[in-house]
């Protein structure tokens, strides 16, 4: 069941804003476990997108701004500035995850095809909502965007739930990567029709705390994420609860690049030697979306996995290839 709030006006609303489909599903981060729906104030909208407005929790208090068309929807605002994460709102590294995502489209011949492989994991289906956690600049979003009713990224870094966001209005934007040294190289992407969706959103959310209700989502995907969030067994967990119960796919991927920096040890799920995930971390999670441990209701059964790389350029000689195990699991 999804909660919808009565008591939010939308015929208020001048037109419908991009962010009207997702209000339905919206609940407080700061409650969970407790999923209490939020209402919304708009103050100010251009065309169909809420500029500016308000979020707020009836049971907590909490509110949540919407700046400049972006809903942040974070439990706290000090948690959220560790070394690892403060990373991902520098410029360059909207550069660079932009040529990541979408270096197919620029007709780069070094470029992988991380994104086609990815893309043709998903089982969306036409006429249910899909979730992309750790979107970054949302390429896998767009993939999910136009084959589900709609779709919806959440990111931790400002800077990438922005430049998603304008991709999306504008269709196309303007990058530039070090191409040797001072020089610099340009980059203008135009987003194909095949990628343009109307409903499509990105937000500020932390994947430890989805503020989606239960069952929401019939897609949900995790790609890179588990091993730079501080509590990966909390990821899992929200996932499986936002997506469906009885119909639904997950999209899992990660290189396991465990760090003490990001994540504490005795919270790993694989790479050690000892505790409850000992081991390699597919096998882990494998194992735990299959029901060990009873930690997702309902377990989850794994159909496909392998093996995806992607690149992440520094300058035109220098690229480092990561390698992603994933697994498809359905329930
Ligand atoms: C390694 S990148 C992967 C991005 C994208 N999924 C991909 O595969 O290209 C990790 C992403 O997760 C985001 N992130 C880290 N911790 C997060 C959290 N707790 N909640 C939401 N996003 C988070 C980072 O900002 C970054 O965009």
């Amino acid at each position: 069941m999804i909660p919808i709030d009565c008591s939010v006006d939308f015929s208020q609303s001048l037109a419908i804003s991009m962010k009207q489909f997702l209000l339905p599903y919206l609940i407080c981060p700061a409650c969970l476990p407790a999923e209490t729906p939020l209402e919304v104030r708009v103050n100010q909208m251009k065309a169909d997108d809420i500029i500016t407005g308000e979020l707020s929790c009836k049971k907590c208090r909490r509110r949540f701004p919407i700046k400049n068309g972006i809903a942040i929807l974070l439990s706290e605002s000090n948690d959220y500035r560790a070394v690892g994460q403060l990373r991902y709102e520098e410029s360059t590294m909207t550069d660079r995850y932009l040529w990541s995502h979408y270096g197919d489209l620029l007709g780069l011949d070094d470029y992988g095809d991380a994104h086609t492989h990815w893309a043709a994991a998903l089982s969306c289906h036409p006429s249910l909502p899909s979730f992309d956690a750790g979107c970054a600049v949302g390429r896998l979003t767009f993939e999910m965007a136009v084959r589900s009713s709609f779709a919806v990224g959440c990111d931790l870094s400002h800077g990438f739930v922005k430049a998603a966001r304008r991709l999306a209005r504008d269709g196309e934007m303007t990058f530039s990567l070090p191409q040797e040294g001072n020089l610099r190289e340009s980059f203008t992407l135009t987003l194909p029709e095949s990628l343009r969706s109307d409903t499509i959103e990105f937000v500020v959310a932390d994947a430890l705390r989805i503020p989606f209700a239960a069952n929401s989502f019939s897609q949900v995907a995790s790609l890179n994420l588990l091993d730079r969030v501080s509590y990966p067994l909390a990821h899992l967990f929200e996932m499986s609860r936002v997506a469906d119960n009885e119909n639904a796919s997950f999209l899992f991927a990660d290189p396991f690049s465990w760090s003490p920096d990001v994540t504490p040890e005795e919270f790993w799920l694989g790479g050690t030697t000892t505790g409850p995930y000992q081991g390699r971390g597919l096998d882990n999670v494998r194992s735990i979306l299959e029901g060990k441990g009873n930690i997702l209701k309902p377990a989850w059964s794994i159909s496909r996995s392998g093996t995806i790389p992607w690149n992440m350029r520094t300058h035109c000689n220098h690229c480092e290839v990561i390698r992603s195990q994933y697994l498809v699991a359905a329930r």
